[in-house]
């Protein structure tokens, strides 16, 4: 290809495809909604007893909590502490002591993150449980609509061919060469097939773990996951792993050209780069 070629070529405004059916549309802006308010009234939950614990038992007797988060008193002032695998930092200002230095706001998590602002476990769980429920119920729906729609099998469950070009791919990412098709590229296919079919199940299954009332029902949820401490543990690891993700996705969103991109989860068309078969071919 000639310079000049292209150069035209990688100036050219490619054709708008219809890339996002209005089933996957809804489903992620009601679960990115959800995923907000899981969050923030979740972090509420969590400051009732901030600590984690691995195994069957917790309680001041025990020993085996991974992360503590609180406030000690050091030098006359109370500074916030986080514990983590026995290791101690000081996290004044963000976790455990944050606010104002003479009047410390002495909280887990600041209330600047919580739902509602200020402690009150009963509306946590009201806001965590309700929200939920209607995420696992669009999760059943968007995996319905998604195995009739073909979406599955098209766009998210990566083959062998994904697999083997994912390093090229992530050299692509790592250099901001990023591509516009109808498809998902191998990388996009591999990180959303892992939120929607491991995190996404597990951060469900290890809240109903949590469930007494499931408990007794489905009793081998507590073997599957070493108990309630443990399962309590894997809930809130899920939802590290899935801010980070967030942070990530958003990140990509960014680079990637977010209008077309937002257009595209808005209005279901999205602009794909100017038929390049060798590198940019429409793969449906
Ligand atoms: C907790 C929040 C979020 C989660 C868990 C999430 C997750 C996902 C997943 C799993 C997909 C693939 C869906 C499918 O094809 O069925 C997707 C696609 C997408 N998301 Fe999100 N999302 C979140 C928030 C957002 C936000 C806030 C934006 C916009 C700023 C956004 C923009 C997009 C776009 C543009 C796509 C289209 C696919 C692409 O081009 O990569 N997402 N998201």
């Amino acid at each position: 290809m000639t310079e000049a070629a292209d150069t035209q070529r990688r100036t050219a405004r490619g054709p708008l495809v219809y890339r996002q059916s209005v089933a996957t549309r809804v489903t992620h802006w009601v679960w990115a909604i959800c995923l907000f308010f899981l969050l923030l009234s979740g972090l509420q939950i969590f400051n009732a007893h901030p600590a984690l614990y691995i195994g069957q038992q917790s309680g001041f007797e025990f020993d085996n909590a991974l992360l503590e988060i609180g406030a000690v008193r050091s030098g006359g002032e109370l500074r916030g502490q986080t514990r983590i695998f026995g290791t101690s930092f000081d996290t004044t200002g963000m976790l455990g002591a944050s606010g104002q230095a003479d009047k410390p706001q002495l909280t887990a998590f600041p209330g600047a993150v919580t739902i509602p602002s200020y402690r009150d476990l009963g509306t946590g769980r009201v806001v965590h449980f309700f929200f939920g429920w209607v995420f696992l119920a669009t999760m059943l729906a968007w995996f319905v609509a998604s195995l009739v729609q073909g979406h599955l099998r098209r766009d998210i469950i990566p083959r062998g061919a994904d697999l083997k070009a994912a390093p090229l791919d992530a050299v692509d990412h790592v250099r901001f060469r990023l591509h516009h098709n109808r498809s998902y590229g191998p990388l996009q296919k591999i990180t959303y097939f892992v939120v929607l079919f491991v995190l996404f199940p597990l951060i469900v299954l290890t809240g109903l773990t949590m469930s007494p009332g499931l408990n007794a029902s489905w009793p081998w949820l507590l073997d599957l996951f070493g108990g309630r401490q443990t399962a309590r543990t894997i809930h809130f690891g899920t939802m590290v792993l899935l801010v980070l993700f967030f942070v990530v996705h958003i990140g990509m969103v960014i680079a990637a050209g977010p209008l077309n991109e937002l257009r595209s989860m808005i209005t279901g068309w999205y602009r794909i780069s100017p038929a390049n078969p060798k590198l940019e071919g429409d793969k449906p």
